[in-house]
Formats: C-alpha cells, sequence, structure tokens
C-alpha cells in the first residue's frame, strides 16, 4: 500500500456499530470489566493505560513510519521524557546531538543530570565527535535531523551503525520531515520521536507526541513508563491529529516546495545575509540531505545582513507571517529562537552550536507562496 493510501486509511474502519467513517472519540476514562477475573476483556481498562482513540493513531503512526508499535502521548516532550523514564537509570551516559529542540536540551541538561545520568552534547553532523564521547556505559545517542532550529543535517545510517556497533540504541526525533520525507528505521534507528503538535497534526489545533519502536521489548519499557508517569495523549487530541495526517503528504509537497521559493528568493535579497535550508545546493549537507530523505522540508533559517536588531524590525514588520513559536502548520511562522524557542539554552552552548543572536526561522505554511514573498519583502525594505 501506498503511503498517501496509508495515510488516510491506516488504523482505521468505519464504526462496526453506526458505520461512521470517522473513529468515534471514547472520551471515557473508564471501561468496563465482564469479570473480576477478566481485566483486559475488550483491550482496555483505563484511559491512562490506553485508548480506543489513541489507538487508531498509534496503529496509523506505526504503519506511516514502518516500526513495530507505537505509544502516543500529551505532548511531543511527554514523548521524549517517556522514552528517557523507559531506557535510563542512574550511572548511564547519553550523548546528545548539540543542536536539539530547546526543550530536549534543556530537559537532558537539568533533568537527567539532577537523576545521576551523564549527558554529552556533540556535533551530530560529524559522527567521529559522537563516537568520541561515548563510554561503555552509553545507552542512547539522540538525534534530530534536521535539527531545530539550524537545519544541519545528521547522517542517520551512520549514527545508527555506531549504535549497533557500540550495543547501543539511536533515537532520532523525526518531527521537522514527518514519514512522509524521511523514515528513520529503514536506517537503523531504534525509537522515533514525534512532535504530533507540527506537522502531523498541521492545524495549531493540538498539542501531541508519539514514540514509534523497532522492538516489542522496547515497546513494553515506553508504555510502563507512559502509564507509570501519566503521560498518554487525550482521545479529543488523538482524533484531531487523526484528521490532520490524512493530508499531510499533500501540505508537506506544497509547504516544502514554496521553502524552496522561499529560500532562494531570500538567498538573492542583498538584505539576507546568509540562507539554511538544506534543499539549497549550499547548505553544508545538501548531498546528505537528497539520499537520506526525499523531501527538504517547509523549514527556512536566515538572517538579515543588517544583524540582530535589523532582524528584530523584520520580524516585527511581516503581517502575513505570525511571530509566533510552534511550526508545521497551515499558518505561516516566523521566529526567533534565541529568545523564543530556545530561550533555555545556556549563551556560551547556543554560540558554540551556531544558534547565533541574528537567526531568524520561518515555517512555511500553505498559503500562496507570492504573498508570503511580498510580505517578506516589504518588511525587509523597511529594516
Ligand atoms: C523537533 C521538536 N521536537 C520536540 C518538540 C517538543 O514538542 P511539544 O511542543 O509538542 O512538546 C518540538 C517543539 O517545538 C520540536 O520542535
Amino acid at each position: 500500500m501506498g503511503f498517501r493510501t496509508k495515510q488516510v486509511h491506516a488504523g482505521v474502519e468505519p464504526d462496526p456499530v453506526t458505520g461512521a467513517i470517522l473513529t468515534p472519540i471514547h472520551q471515557s476514562t473508564t471501561f468496563v470489566q465482564e469479570s473480576v477475573d477478566d481485566y483486559l476483556g475488550r483491550g482496555y481498562s483505563y484511559t491512562r493505560g490506553g485508548n480506543p482513540t489513541v489507538r487508531a493513531l498509534e496503529e496509523k503512526l506505526t504503519a506511516l513510519e514502518g516500526g513495530h508499535d507505537t505509544t502516543a502521548y500529551g505532548s511531543g516532550m511527554a514523548a521524549t521524557v517517556a522514552v528517557f523514564l523507559a531506557l535510563l537509570e542512574q550511572g548511564d551516559h547519553i550523548v546528545v546531538a548539540n543542536v536539539v529542540y530547546g526543550g530536549t536540551y534543556r530537559f537532558a541538561d537539568r533533568f537527567l543530570r539532577k537523576f545521576g545520568v551523564d549527558v554529552d552534547f556533540a556535533d551530530a553532523t560529524d559522527v567521529e565527535a559522537i563516537a568520541a564521547v561515548m563510554r561503555p556505559n552509553t545507552r542512547l545517542v539522540f538525534t534530530e535531523s534536521p535539527a531545530n532550529p539550524t537545519l544541519k543535517v545528521t547522517d542517520l545510517a551512520a549514527v545508527s551503525a555506531l549504535c549497533k556497533e557500540r550495543g547501543t540504541l539511536h533515537v532520532t526525533d523525526n518531527t521537522f520531515l514527518t514519514p512522509y520525507f524521511q523514515r528513520p528505521f529503514e536506517m537503523g534507528a531504534d525509537l522515533v520521536i514525534h512532535s504530533t503538535t507540527k506537522f502531523l497534526d498541521g492545524h495549531n489545533a493540538t498539542l501531541g507526541g508519539v514514540v514509534v519502536v523497532n522492538t516489542p521489548e522496547l515497546q513494553e519499557l515506553v508504555l510502563f513508563a507512559r502509564i507509570s508517569a501519566g503521560l498518554i495523549m487525550s482521545p479529543m487530541v488523538a482524533w484531531l491529529t487523526l484528521q490532520g495526517i490524512k493530508t499531510l503528504s499533500d501540505r508537506m509537497d506544497r509547504q516544502s516546495a514554496s521553502a524552496m521559493t522561499i529560500a532562494e528568493h531570500l538567498q538573492r535579497h542583498d538584505k539576507v545575509g546568509y540562507v539554511n535550508y538544506p534543499g539549497l545546493p549550499s547548505h553544508p549537507q545538501h548531498e546528505l540531505s537528497r539520499r537520506q530523505a526525499s523531501g527538504f522540508g517547509a523549514m527556512v533559517c536566515f538572517e538579515v545582513a543588517g544583524g540582530v536588531e535589523a532582524g528584530k524590525k523584520l520580524m516585527d514588520a511581516v503581517e502575513l507571517w505570525s511571530l509566533a513559536e510552534n511550526l508545521g502548520s497551515v499558518e505561516s511562522l516566523i521566529t526567533h529562537p534565541v529568545t523564543m524557542t530556545h530561550a533555555s539554552v545556556p549563551p556560551k552552548e547556543r554560540a558554540a552550536a551556531g544558534i547565533t543572536d541574528g537567526l531568524i526561522r520561518l515555517s512555511v505554511g500553505l498559503e500562496d507562496v507570492e504573498d508570503l514573498i511580498d510580505d517578506l519583502d516589504r518588511a525587509l525594505e523597511r529594516v
């Protein structure tokens, strides 16, 4: 079955009772047991452990990513935290890419260390840099590619091969490209995380996350962490996300095509310092991006030639673009990572990772690309 067919049909069937074509929202906390001895008679007992609407979303994600099974969470961060809770113990060591979503950085830095897990941040564009900090007790390597916000690209197959060689796990956050453009399991990853808040939902309507795993043993571990910590996604969020995913490929195709047009336009603009987009031949990992993904995504970042103050003026001057956190939605958003999404990364670490004060991040939506460019040009005239 092709991806587009799966994104519409996988995990969902017309309701056997009413024929409703959309999966019902099972907004029930508890499920009645047949008898004392038959705890999970119809598969569900209490929604913190599992829920039929949430299950439909999990089955769809498993089909799209090509893994063994999926668990869904109340946010992308809850998904990441569940993986850490499931896999790590005091005394373990982990390696995290030095460019990741700011919340992931913050949790590893502030909480994992507090609970006795050693953390090294490494430049994930260089597999040797990851290998150099690995230790015998390294339990997992965490990557995100393309990475938020600089759009650095990691060689996922090379990191997976390194992890296999050292007997450790490769966890990767696939939020920016989604399984439509990039399938990490085919490159050897062990766990794939998504913030479904972004492209999978696509409508700025929900906060959610998923963890897709490649073995039953890993599924058991994350499921146990989720029920113990109470991290599950709500049925309403699962239902909205199920509807969003049905148009994922069309949104990704259009938003990525617009991102390419905008990146090329900005690169030609004399008020723009530099542009980073994996689809541009000037991107340092352009060839790698071509090889390991079937699209370049809808995220673009750049700096205005006039520096930080000029960049701020631009972000305040745009009208069609909304100055806001989040990404991946049909609405185009403009973000200043240093004061918004990555404010929790210490300035020294930010500088080392290339997250400069003047960096501007665009999430390209579904509007007419000419209108988006006109708005940027108007704002650039004013800086
Ligand atoms: C790549 C990436 N992963 C994870 C997250 C966290 O997701 P959420 O905001 O749904 O908790 C984000 C949020 O921006 C993100 O960009």
